[in-house]
């Protein structure tokens, strides 16, 4: 819980009275001012567009430091993490508040594993929509489907309701990412597999058919579970702001969840992996490591709007501990497959070195984040480019959820509604139609 640490004294040059705020410290990171009663007090608002500068609640899940390029989940590093647990243990971590010992970590693999199934009817759902719709748009209408089909799990006010909804869409969601790859090509929808680990049976569901098994390879099957870990909540981002919003309504999860994903789906946040592979493959197909120089000199130019996709963060100002460790794991997975001398990875690591030694991109903290070696890994293993972000709304969605349970139990919060500054026209008069200009 934050503490009051100290106070502001704010002195007006208009005559409004001076005000007095308290400020509160955390655990560590920025203080806060509480601005809650500034209205009250002087009649004025805050003023900060994108919320650069502003602290939405309180919250114990995960902290970074983006000057140190720290991220904690829980209080544990990240790259602890990524090493010594997989995707469920942090899951339970993030909802629960601790890693699971060995009894709770196997009630809450079974607990997942046998919520993998979708109701079958969602299937006539999915067929409905064309093959060459974006995973994307896909995934948002069977999430926001899952109301309609999962009734009992729609009090986002009930905990055990909140809990049983978490659990479902966990699970479920490799099912209907799966699905909706499926569906894009045209093959017949695979069930999830009771015998296999979370990450394998998302393989599995991906790259079996009903003539043939897909062998999961512990490599491919242990980067994809590391992709999950990495993208599993990440403090207040455009998205996890959006769930928390939405749901402050008292909507159903699923539906709050479904914002997010909308949310996510922008390629400045979860859709950058996709956007960062196009970048790479449109290099590739004009040129290569040839290309790149005139590749760059757009990027400077801001009149071409092209910017180096999977380069900068609003947070991290030095580089994303997460990309440090997507690295290592895509290095991983190219020697697996023996892609050491991938094109499109040369092309990556050549961006990489500029980005970290040109001044533009040195002056502004341009370094790789976390979308641009998951992209080159996920392509390795063979996950189409659309279906990028999909995975990303997999991995993050107990990351929402968490961020979700928390702003539901916060007694400090009720519906969110920001206010504005408004520059708009004076009040005036409407005129008669036949006296208008
Ligand atoms: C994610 O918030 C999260 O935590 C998100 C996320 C998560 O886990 O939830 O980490 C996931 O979304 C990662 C970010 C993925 N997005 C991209 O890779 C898209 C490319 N990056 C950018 O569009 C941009 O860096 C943002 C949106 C990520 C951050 O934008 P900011 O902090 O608002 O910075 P800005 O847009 O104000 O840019 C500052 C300067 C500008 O130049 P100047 O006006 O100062 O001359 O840097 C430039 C920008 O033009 N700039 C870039 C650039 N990003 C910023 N120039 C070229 N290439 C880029 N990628």
């Amino acid at each position: 819980m934050a503490n009051e640490q100290a106070s502001v004294s704010l002195h007006f040059s208009d005559g409004t009275p001076d005000a007095e705020l308290p400020i509160y410290r955390g655990t560590c990171g920025p203080d806060v001012i509480d601005i809650s009663q500034l209205y009250k007090k002087t009649g004025k608002f805050t003023f900060d567009p994108g919320f650069v500068a502003t602290a939405s609640c309180r919250s114990n899940i995960t902290y970074i430091d983006g000057q140190a390029g720290k991220l904690l989940y829980r209080g544990y590093p990240i790259e602890q993490l990524a090493d010594r647990c997989n995707y469920l243990e942090v899951c339970y971590l993030l909802l629960y508040g601790e890693l699971p010992n060995e009894r709770e970590k196997r009630d809450f693999e079974y607990l997942v594993t046998h919520h993998t199934m979708v109701n079958d009817q969602l299937q006539y759902f999915l067929h409905e929509f064309r093959r060459d719709a974006h995973p994307m748009a896909i995934i948002l209408g069977l999430v926001g489907a899952m109301s309609a089909f999962y009734p009992k799990s729609c009090n986002v006010l009930d905990p055990a309701q909140r809990n049983m909804a978490a659990v479902q869409m966990i699970a479920k969601m490799p099912t209907l990412v799966a699905m909706a790859y499926k569906h894009s090509v045209s093959d017949p929808v695979i069930y999830p597999r009771n015998e296999l680990t979370y990450s394998e049976n998302f393989l599995h569901m991906m790259f079996a058919t009903p003539c043939e098994r897909y062998p999961v390879n512990p490599v491919l099957a242990r980067a994809i579970d590391r992709i999950f870990i990495l993208h599993a909540d990440h403090e207040q981002n455009a998205s996890t702001s959006t769930v928390r919003l939405c749901a402050s309504s008292g909507t159903s999860p699923f539906a709050a969840i479904a914002a997010g994903i909308s949310c996510l789906w922008g390629p400045r946040h979860g859709g950058a992996n996709e956007a960062a592979l196009r970048m790479l493959m449109d290099i590739l197909d004009r040129g290569g490591e040839a290309h790149i120089g005139e590749f760059i000199s757009k990027v400077k130019d801001h009149s071409s709007g092209i910017r180096l996709m999977g380069f900068g963060h609003r947070v991290y100002k030095s580089y994303d501990p997460r990309a440090k460790i997507m690295r290592e794991t895509c290095h991983d997975v190219l020697e697996e497959l023996g892609l050491k001398n991938d094109p499109l990875f040369k092309v990556a690591l050549k961006l990489e070195e500029i980005a970290l030694s040109d001044e533009y991109f040195v002056s502004r903290n341009l370094y790789p984040n976390v979308d641009f070696y998951s992209g080159i890994v996920q392509k390795a293993i063979g996950i189409p480019v659309s279906l990028f972000t999909a995975v990303f709304a997999m991995a993050r969605m107990v990351g929402w959820f968490a961020q979700m349970n928390e702003m539901i139990e916060d007694p400090a919060q009720r519906i969110g509604r920001p206010r504005q500054l408004y520059t708009g026209a004076a009040e005036r008069e409407v005129l008669p139609i036949e006296e208008r200009q």
